[in-house]
Protein backbone atom coordinates (compact mmCIF):
# COMPACT_ATOMS: atom_id res chain seq x y z
CA UNK A 1 0.00 0.00 0.00
CA UNK A 2 1.50 3.56 -0.60
CA UNK A 3 1.80 6.09 1.76
CA UNK A 4 -1.14 8.95 2.55
CA UNK A 5 -2.66 11.42 4.54
CA UNK A 6 -6.39 11.30 5.24
CA UNK A 7 -8.34 13.88 6.27
CA UNK A 8 -12.03 14.75 5.08
CA UNK A 9 -14.05 16.86 7.81
CA UNK A 10 -17.74 17.18 5.94
CA UNK A 11 -20.49 15.79 8.35
CA UNK A 12 -22.80 13.37 6.14
CA UNK A 13 -26.44 14.08 7.08
CA UNK A 14 -28.43 11.51 5.26
CA UNK A 15 -31.75 10.23 4.94
CA UNK A 16 -35.68 11.26 4.72
CA UNK A 17 -36.58 15.08 5.90
CA UNK A 18 -33.23 15.81 6.87
CA UNK A 19 -33.61 19.60 5.77
CA UNK A 20 -34.34 20.75 9.33
CA UNK A 21 -30.99 19.53 10.26
CA UNK A 22 -29.64 23.08 8.70
CA UNK A 23 -31.25 24.91 11.30
CA UNK A 24 -28.67 23.55 13.74
CA UNK A 25 -25.49 23.53 11.24
CA UNK A 26 -25.26 27.21 9.89
CA UNK A 27 -24.66 30.11 12.44
CA UNK A 28 -27.05 31.37 14.01
CA UNK A 29 -25.72 35.17 13.19
CA UNK A 30 -24.56 33.75 9.45
CA UNK A 31 -25.41 36.17 6.43
CA UNK A 32 -26.10 32.86 3.93
CA UNK A 33 -25.97 33.19 0.37
CA UNK A 34 -28.08 29.89 -1.33
CA UNK A 35 -26.69 29.24 -4.97
CA UNK A 36 -28.62 27.12 -6.97
CA UNK A 37 -28.81 26.31 -10.85
CA UNK A 38 -31.08 26.87 -13.47
CA UNK A 39 -34.34 26.24 -11.49
CA UNK A 40 -34.95 22.99 -11.01
CA UNK A 41 -34.34 23.58 -7.07
CA UNK A 42 -36.89 26.14 -7.50
CA UNK A 43 -39.41 24.38 -8.86
CA UNK A 44 -39.27 21.14 -6.30
CA UNK A 45 -39.59 23.26 -3.67
CA UNK A 46 -36.09 22.91 -1.92
CA UNK A 47 -35.26 26.65 -1.82
CA UNK A 48 -38.35 27.40 -0.06
CA UNK A 49 -38.10 24.65 2.32
CA UNK A 50 -34.31 25.32 3.50
CA UNK A 51 -35.40 29.48 3.68
CA UNK A 52 -37.73 28.48 6.04
CA UNK A 53 -35.11 26.14 8.30
CA UNK A 54 -32.62 29.63 7.90
CA UNK A 55 -35.54 31.52 9.52
CA UNK A 56 -33.90 34.20 11.74
CA UNK A 57 -30.92 34.92 9.69
CA UNK A 58 -30.38 37.12 6.25
CA UNK A 59 -30.83 35.05 3.53
CA UNK A 60 -29.81 35.85 0.00
CA UNK A 61 -30.35 34.09 -3.31
CA UNK A 62 -28.03 33.79 -6.35
CA UNK A 63 -29.63 31.41 -9.33
CA UNK A 64 -28.30 30.28 -12.52
CA UNK A 65 -25.29 28.24 -12.17
CA UNK A 66 -25.29 26.55 -15.08
CA UNK A 67 -24.33 22.43 -15.60
CA UNK A 68 -20.05 23.01 -16.23
CA UNK A 69 -20.34 26.21 -14.05
CA UNK A 70 -18.90 29.26 -15.78
CA UNK A 71 -16.17 31.14 -14.90
CA UNK A 72 -17.96 34.62 -15.75
CA UNK A 73 -21.16 33.57 -13.73
CA UNK A 74 -19.78 32.45 -10.50
CA UNK A 75 -17.86 36.13 -10.60
CA UNK A 76 -21.56 37.38 -10.79
CA UNK A 77 -22.04 35.37 -7.33
CA UNK A 78 -18.74 36.72 -6.03
CA UNK A 79 -19.99 39.83 -6.11
CA UNK A 80 -23.07 39.53 -4.27
CA UNK A 81 -20.96 37.62 -1.77
CA UNK A 82 -18.72 40.92 -1.56
CA UNK A 83 -22.32 43.67 -2.09
CA UNK A 84 -24.22 42.01 1.04
CA UNK A 85 -21.14 40.60 3.42
CA UNK A 86 -22.24 37.28 3.19
CA UNK A 87 -20.31 34.73 5.54
CA UNK A 88 -21.80 31.08 4.57
CA UNK A 89 -22.39 29.90 1.59
CA UNK A 90 -25.50 27.17 0.61
CA UNK A 91 -25.36 25.43 -2.40
CA UNK A 92 -28.38 23.36 -3.85
CA UNK A 93 -28.32 21.10 -6.78
CA UNK A 94 -25.89 18.65 -8.62
CA UNK A 95 -21.79 18.97 -8.84
CA UNK A 96 -22.11 21.99 -10.87
CA UNK A 97 -23.70 24.41 -8.14
CA UNK A 98 -21.76 22.79 -5.47
CA UNK A 99 -18.35 23.32 -7.97
CA UNK A 100 -19.44 26.61 -8.58
CA UNK A 101 -19.85 27.39 -4.57
CA UNK A 102 -16.32 26.01 -3.90
CA UNK A 103 -15.19 28.28 -6.48
CA UNK A 104 -16.75 31.38 -5.30
CA UNK A 105 -15.68 30.24 -1.55
CA UNK A 106 -12.41 30.52 -2.82
CA UNK A 107 -12.72 33.53 -4.71
CA UNK A 108 -14.99 35.66 -2.90
CA UNK A 109 -11.93 37.55 -1.01
CA UNK A 110 -8.89 36.40 -3.10
CA UNK A 111 -6.47 39.22 -3.18
CA UNK A 112 -6.16 39.75 -6.97
CA UNK A 113 -7.24 38.57 -10.26
CA UNK A 114 -9.85 35.53 -9.16
CA UNK A 115 -8.77 33.85 -13.12
CA UNK A 116 -4.94 32.88 -11.30
CA UNK A 117 -7.35 30.16 -9.04
CA UNK A 118 -7.66 28.32 -12.16
CA UNK A 119 -4.41 28.37 -13.13
CA UNK A 120 -3.39 25.68 -9.90
CA UNK A 121 -4.75 22.76 -11.86
CA UNK A 122 -4.12 19.71 -9.36
CA UNK A 123 -1.65 21.43 -6.83
CA UNK A 124 -3.68 22.26 -4.03
CA UNK A 125 -4.95 25.75 -3.18
CA UNK A 126 -3.39 26.53 -0.03
CA UNK A 127 -4.52 28.99 2.94
CA UNK A 128 -1.75 31.26 1.66
CA UNK A 129 -2.88 31.64 -1.26
CA UNK A 130 -6.38 31.75 -1.10
CA UNK A 131 -6.58 33.89 2.05
CA UNK A 132 -9.83 33.87 3.42
CA UNK A 133 -12.03 31.66 2.70
CA UNK A 134 -16.05 31.33 3.23
CA UNK A 135 -17.46 27.95 4.36
CA UNK A 136 -19.62 26.23 2.79
CA UNK A 137 -22.85 23.48 3.61
CA UNK A 138 -24.47 21.57 0.61
CA UNK A 139 -28.22 20.39 -0.81
CA UNK A 140 -27.18 17.83 -2.81
CA UNK A 141 -30.06 16.95 -5.90
CA UNK A 142 -28.09 14.81 -8.24
CA UNK A 143 -26.15 11.97 -7.01
CA UNK A 144 -23.04 11.52 -9.23
CA UNK A 145 -19.96 13.76 -8.39
CA UNK A 146 -18.81 13.45 -4.82
CA UNK A 147 -18.57 16.87 -4.78
CA UNK A 148 -20.81 17.06 -1.48
CA UNK A 149 -17.69 15.25 0.23
CA UNK A 150 -14.57 16.26 -1.26
CA UNK A 151 -12.22 19.30 -1.80
CA UNK A 152 -12.23 19.38 -5.57
CA UNK A 153 -14.36 21.42 -8.44
CA UNK A 154 -14.41 21.64 -12.17
CA UNK A 155 -15.13 25.14 -13.41
CA UNK A 156 -15.23 26.24 -17.41
CA UNK A 157 -13.96 29.25 -18.87
CA UNK A 158 -13.76 29.21 -22.32
CA UNK A 159 -12.96 26.12 -24.25
CA UNK A 160 -11.68 24.35 -21.13
CA UNK A 161 -12.93 22.78 -17.81
CA UNK A 162 -10.43 23.94 -14.88
CA UNK A 163 -9.64 21.24 -11.90
CA UNK A 164 -9.71 23.54 -8.77
CA UNK A 165 -8.84 21.56 -5.79
CA UNK A 166 -8.00 22.63 -2.26
CA UNK A 167 -8.91 21.20 1.23
CA UNK A 168 -10.19 24.98 2.27
CA UNK A 169 -13.63 23.70 0.49
CA UNK A 170 -14.55 20.35 1.72
CA UNK A 171 -18.17 21.81 2.85
CA UNK A 172 -18.88 21.50 6.00
CA UNK A 173 -22.14 19.70 5.87
CA UNK A 174 -23.73 17.86 3.05
CA UNK A 175 -27.64 16.85 3.17
CA UNK A 176 -28.18 13.68 1.50
CA UNK A 177 -32.32 13.17 1.39
CA UNK A 178 -32.70 10.81 -1.72
CA UNK A 179 -36.61 11.95 -1.89
CA UNK A 180 -34.67 15.88 -2.90
CA UNK A 181 -33.49 13.53 -6.51
CA UNK A 182 -36.94 12.13 -7.17
CA UNK A 183 -37.64 14.40 -9.87
CA UNK A 184 -34.28 13.96 -11.85
CA UNK A 185 -34.75 13.16 -15.63
CA UNK A 186 -33.77 10.02 -16.02
CA UNK A 187 -30.73 10.59 -18.30
CA UNK A 188 -29.11 12.78 -15.38
CA UNK A 189 -29.99 9.74 -13.09
CA UNK A 190 -27.87 7.50 -15.47
CA UNK A 191 -24.82 9.98 -15.93
CA UNK A 192 -24.66 9.79 -12.33
CA UNK A 193 -23.75 6.15 -12.04
CA UNK A 194 -21.70 6.45 -14.83
CA UNK A 195 -19.62 8.89 -12.91
CA UNK A 196 -19.45 7.25 -9.72
CA UNK A 197 -18.63 4.19 -11.56
CA UNK A 198 -15.42 5.68 -13.56
CA UNK A 199 -14.59 7.56 -10.49
CA UNK A 200 -13.80 3.97 -9.00
CA UNK A 201 -12.55 2.10 -11.55
CA UNK A 202 -10.14 5.13 -12.10
CA UNK A 203 -8.66 4.50 -8.59
CA UNK A 204 -8.83 0.95 -8.68
CA UNK A 205 -7.80 -0.98 -12.51
CA UNK A 206 -4.65 0.81 -12.49
CA UNK A 207 -1.86 -1.58 -11.03
CA UNK A 208 -1.77 -3.63 -7.62
CA UNK A 209 0.06 -2.14 -4.32
CA UNK A 210 -1.31 -5.02 -2.04
CA UNK A 211 -4.22 -2.39 -1.20
CA UNK A 212 -6.67 -5.31 -0.35
CA UNK A 213 -8.88 -3.26 2.19
CA UNK A 214 -9.08 -0.38 -0.61
CA UNK A 215 -9.26 -3.02 -3.40
CA UNK A 216 -12.76 -4.57 -1.87
CA UNK A 217 -14.03 -1.04 -1.05
CA UNK A 218 -13.69 0.08 -4.73
CA UNK A 219 -15.26 -3.61 -5.97
CA UNK A 220 -17.96 -3.22 -3.08
CA UNK A 221 -19.31 -0.09 -4.70
CA UNK A 222 -18.72 -0.84 -8.36
CA UNK A 223 -21.13 -4.03 -7.57
CA UNK A 224 -23.70 -1.83 -5.49
CA UNK A 225 -24.13 0.32 -8.48
CA UNK A 226 -24.46 -2.78 -11.13
CA UNK A 227 -27.00 -4.00 -8.96
CA UNK A 228 -28.76 -0.76 -8.19
CA UNK A 229 -28.29 1.64 -11.35
CA UNK A 230 -30.73 -0.49 -13.39
CA UNK A 231 -33.61 0.50 -10.90
CA UNK A 232 -32.63 3.58 -9.98
CA UNK A 233 -32.96 4.82 -13.15
CA UNK A 234 -35.76 2.96 -14.19
CA UNK A 235 -38.01 3.44 -10.90
CA UNK A 236 -37.21 7.11 -9.97
CA UNK A 237 -39.07 7.09 -6.58
CA UNK A 238 -37.60 3.17 -5.56
CA UNK A 239 -36.02 5.02 -2.06
CA UNK A 240 -33.61 1.82 -1.48
CA UNK A 241 -32.16 1.70 -4.98
CA UNK A 242 -31.53 5.43 -4.92
CA UNK A 243 -30.29 5.86 -1.63
CA UNK A 244 -27.88 3.31 -1.99
CA UNK A 245 -27.10 4.84 -5.71
CA UNK A 246 -26.27 8.08 -3.79
CA UNK A 247 -24.49 6.52 -1.15
CA UNK A 248 -22.01 4.96 -3.59
CA UNK A 249 -21.73 8.00 -5.32
CA UNK A 250 -20.19 9.91 -1.90
CA UNK A 251 -17.77 7.13 -1.49
CA UNK A 252 -16.39 6.62 -5.07
CA UNK A 253 -14.85 10.30 -4.37
CA UNK A 254 -14.61 11.34 -0.47
CA UNK A 255 -10.86 9.83 -0.63
CA UNK A 256 -11.18 6.71 0.91
CA UNK A 257 -11.40 4.26 -2.24
CA UNK A 258 -8.47 6.73 -4.09
CA UNK A 259 -6.29 6.81 -0.30
CA UNK A 260 -2.91 4.49 -0.87
CA UNK A 261 -3.10 3.63 -4.16
CA UNK A 262 -2.32 4.94 -7.55
CA UNK A 263 -5.01 6.72 -9.87
CA UNK A 264 -5.36 7.10 -13.27
CA UNK A 265 -7.82 10.08 -14.02
CA UNK A 266 -6.70 10.23 -17.87
CA UNK A 267 -10.44 9.33 -18.68
CA UNK A 268 -11.66 12.20 -16.67
CA UNK A 269 -9.31 14.62 -18.41
CA UNK A 270 -10.37 13.41 -21.95
CA UNK A 271 -13.91 13.67 -20.94
CA UNK A 272 -13.61 17.02 -19.67
CA UNK A 273 -12.23 17.79 -23.27
CA UNK A 274 -15.19 16.49 -25.01
CA UNK A 275 -17.56 18.01 -22.84
CA UNK A 276 -15.41 21.40 -23.19
CA UNK A 277 -15.68 21.26 -26.99
CA UNK A 278 -18.68 19.21 -28.04
CA UNK A 279 -21.26 19.62 -24.82
CA UNK A 280 -21.26 16.28 -23.68
CA UNK A 281 -22.35 15.75 -20.49
CA UNK A 282 -19.52 14.54 -17.86
CA UNK A 283 -21.09 11.49 -17.37
CA UNK A 284 -21.64 10.42 -20.68
CA UNK A 285 -18.39 12.06 -21.80
CA UNK A 286 -16.69 8.90 -19.28
CA UNK A 287 -18.73 6.28 -20.99
CA UNK A 288 -17.42 7.11 -24.18
CA UNK A 289 -13.47 6.97 -22.94
CA UNK A 290 -13.63 4.85 -20.58
CA UNK A 291 -14.17 1.65 -21.93
CA UNK A 292 -11.57 2.14 -24.80
CA UNK A 293 -9.41 3.56 -22.33
CA UNK A 294 -9.02 0.13 -20.94
CA UNK A 295 -8.89 -1.48 -24.22
CA UNK A 296 -6.04 0.35 -25.22
CA UNK A 297 -4.17 0.41 -21.47
CA UNK A 298 -5.04 -3.25 -21.28
CA UNK A 299 -1.06 -4.32 -20.92
CA UNK A 300 -0.58 -1.87 -18.35
CA UNK A 301 -3.77 -2.13 -16.30
CA UNK A 302 -3.55 -6.05 -16.98
CA UNK A 303 -3.44 -7.41 -13.44
CA UNK A 304 -6.19 -5.13 -12.52
CA UNK A 305 -8.38 -5.75 -15.25
CA UNK A 306 -8.03 -9.57 -14.16
CA UNK A 307 -9.08 -9.10 -10.93
CA UNK A 308 -11.89 -6.38 -11.93
CA UNK A 309 -13.12 -9.54 -14.75
CA UNK A 310 -13.34 -11.89 -11.62
CA UNK A 311 -14.30 -9.84 -8.58
CA UNK A 312 -16.57 -7.63 -10.38
CA UNK A 313 -18.03 -9.27 -13.13
CA UNK A 314 -17.80 -12.87 -12.32
CA UNK A 315 -15.68 -13.79 -15.29
CA UNK A 316 -13.31 -16.76 -14.81
CA UNK A 317 -13.30 -18.79 -18.04
CA UNK A 318 -11.36 -18.17 -20.98
CA UNK A 319 -7.21 -16.86 -21.22
CA UNK A 320 -6.01 -13.91 -19.82
CA UNK A 321 -7.20 -11.59 -23.25
CA UNK A 322 -10.88 -13.45 -23.04
CA UNK A 323 -11.23 -12.07 -19.85
CA UNK A 324 -10.47 -8.79 -19.85
CA UNK A 325 -12.19 -8.52 -23.63
CA UNK A 326 -15.08 -9.84 -21.56
CA UNK A 327 -14.76 -7.54 -18.30
CA UNK A 328 -14.50 -4.38 -21.04
CA UNK A 329 -17.46 -5.66 -23.25
CA UNK A 330 -19.62 -5.69 -20.04
CA UNK A 331 -18.56 -2.64 -18.69
CA UNK A 332 -19.96 -0.87 -22.34
CA UNK A 333 -23.16 -3.23 -22.00
CA UNK A 334 -23.44 -1.90 -18.43
CA UNK A 335 -23.54 1.85 -19.17
CA UNK A 336 -25.51 1.00 -22.73
CA UNK A 337 -28.15 -0.44 -20.41
CA UNK A 338 -28.57 2.69 -18.62
CA UNK A 339 -29.65 4.18 -21.51
CA UNK A 340 -26.22 6.42 -22.22
CA UNK A 341 -24.40 5.67 -25.81
CA UNK A 342 -21.09 4.93 -25.43
CA UNK A 343 -19.74 6.01 -29.29
CA UNK A 344 -18.80 9.32 -29.84
CA UNK A 345 -21.14 9.04 -33.32
CA UNK A 346 -24.18 9.40 -30.87
CA UNK A 347 -22.83 12.40 -29.93
CA UNK A 348 -22.52 14.06 -33.77
CA UNK A 349 -18.37 13.75 -32.96
CA UNK A 350 -16.19 12.31 -36.00
CA UNK A 351 -12.85 11.36 -36.82
CA UNK A 352 -11.91 15.07 -38.25
CA UNK A 353 -12.73 16.05 -34.78
CA UNK A 354 -10.13 14.15 -33.00
CA UNK A 355 -7.40 16.66 -33.76
CA UNK A 356 -9.09 19.18 -31.70
CA UNK A 357 -9.14 16.84 -28.92
CA UNK A 358 -5.90 16.37 -28.90
CA UNK A 359 -4.78 20.30 -29.56
CA UNK A 360 -6.48 21.19 -26.33
CA UNK A 361 -5.19 18.82 -24.01
CA UNK A 362 -1.31 19.54 -25.85
CA UNK A 363 -2.66 23.41 -25.18
CA UNK A 364 -3.66 22.40 -21.63
CA UNK A 365 -0.07 20.37 -20.83
CA UNK A 366 -1.97 17.42 -20.58
CA UNK A 367 0.43 15.14 -22.26
CA UNK A 368 1.33 12.58 -20.09
CA UNK A 369 -1.80 10.92 -18.31
CA UNK A 370 -2.67 8.18 -16.67
CA UNK A 371 -1.38 5.81 -13.47
CA UNK A 372 2.19 6.25 -14.65
CA UNK A 373 2.20 9.10 -17.17
CA UNK A 374 2.68 7.65 -19.70
CA UNK A 375 -0.36 7.44 -21.51
CA UNK A 376 0.72 10.28 -24.37
CA UNK A 377 -1.37 12.15 -27.11
CA UNK A 378 -0.82 9.16 -29.06
CA UNK A 379 -2.65 7.31 -27.18
CA UNK A 380 -5.31 9.38 -26.78
CA UNK A 381 -5.68 9.62 -30.39
CA UNK A 382 -6.04 5.43 -30.50
CA UNK A 383 -8.59 5.64 -27.71
CA UNK A 384 -10.81 8.58 -29.33
CA UNK A 385 -10.41 6.29 -32.35
CA UNK A 386 -11.70 3.25 -30.94
CA UNK A 387 -14.50 5.68 -29.64
CA UNK A 388 -16.07 6.16 -32.91
O1 LIG B 1 -29.60 23.54 -13.00
P1 LIG B 1 -30.83 22.84 -12.55
O2 LIG B 1 -32.10 23.47 -12.97
O3 LIG B 1 -30.80 22.50 -11.09
O4 LIG B 1 -30.84 21.42 -13.36
C1 LIG B 1 -29.81 20.47 -13.22
C2 LIG B 1 -28.93 20.38 -14.47
O5 LIG B 1 -29.63 20.75 -15.62
C3 LIG B 1 -30.44 19.11 -13.16
N1 LIG B 1 -30.83 18.73 -11.81
C4 LIG B 1 -30.04 18.62 -10.70
N2 LIG B 1 -30.75 18.16 -9.67
C5 LIG B 1 -32.03 17.99 -10.11
C6 LIG B 1 -32.08 18.36 -11.46
N3 LIG B 1 -33.22 18.32 -12.19
C7 LIG B 1 -34.34 17.88 -11.57
N4 LIG B 1 -34.34 17.47 -10.27
C8 LIG B 1 -33.23 17.49 -9.51
N5 LIG B 1 -33.23 17.02 -8.24
O6 LIG B 1 -29.43 18.23 -13.63
C9 LIG B 1 -28.64 18.89 -14.60
C10 LIG B 1 -27.18 18.56 -14.43
O7 LIG B 1 -26.71 19.05 -13.20
P2 LIG B 1 -25.13 19.10 -12.89
O8 LIG B 1 -24.96 19.66 -11.52
O9 LIG B 1 -24.42 19.76 -14.00
O10 LIG B 1 -24.75 17.55 -12.92
P3 LIG B 1 -23.63 16.73 -12.14
O11 LIG B 1 -24.00 16.57 -10.71
O12 LIG B 1 -23.42 15.53 -12.95
O13 LIG B 1 -22.33 17.68 -12.16
C11 LIG B 1 -21.49 17.75 -13.28
C12 LIG B 1 -20.35 18.71 -13.01
O14 LIG B 1 -19.52 18.23 -11.94
C13 LIG B 1 -18.16 18.17 -12.39
C14 LIG B 1 -18.31 17.94 -13.86
O15 LIG B 1 -17.13 18.23 -14.57
C15 LIG B 1 -19.45 18.87 -14.22
O16 LIG B 1 -19.00 20.19 -14.35
N6 LIG B 1 -17.41 17.17 -11.62
C16 LIG B 1 -17.08 17.48 -10.37
C17 LIG B 1 -16.32 16.64 -9.58
C18 LIG B 1 -15.94 16.99 -8.20
N7 LIG B 1 -16.21 18.19 -7.74
O17 LIG B 1 -15.36 16.19 -7.49
C19 LIG B 1 -15.83 15.35 -10.08
C20 LIG B 1 -16.51 14.91 -11.31
O18 LIG B 1 -15.65 14.02 -11.96
C21 LIG B 1 -16.90 15.98 -12.25
O19 LIG B 1 -15.82 16.35 -13.09
ZN1 LIG C 1 -16.59 12.46 -12.81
Amino acid sequence: MLDFDYHNPTRIIFGKDRLDTIGSLVPADARVLITYGGGSAKRSGIIERVRETLAGREVHEFGGIEPNPQYDTLMKAVEVVRAENIDFLLAVGGGSVIDGTKFVALAAHYDGDAAELLAYGLAPITADAAKRVLPLGTVLTLPATGSEMNSGAVISRGEVKYPVMSGLVFPVFSILDPTLTFSLPETQVANGVVDAFVHVTEQYITYPVGAAVQDRIAEAVLKTLIDVGPTSVAEPEDYAARANHEWSATLALCGIVGAGVPQDWATHMIGHTLTALFGIDHGKSLAIVHPSLLDVRREQKREKLLQYAARVWDLDMGDDDARIDGAIGRTRAFFESLGIATRLGSYGVTEADIPRVIESLEAQGMTALGETGDLTLEHVDAILRASL
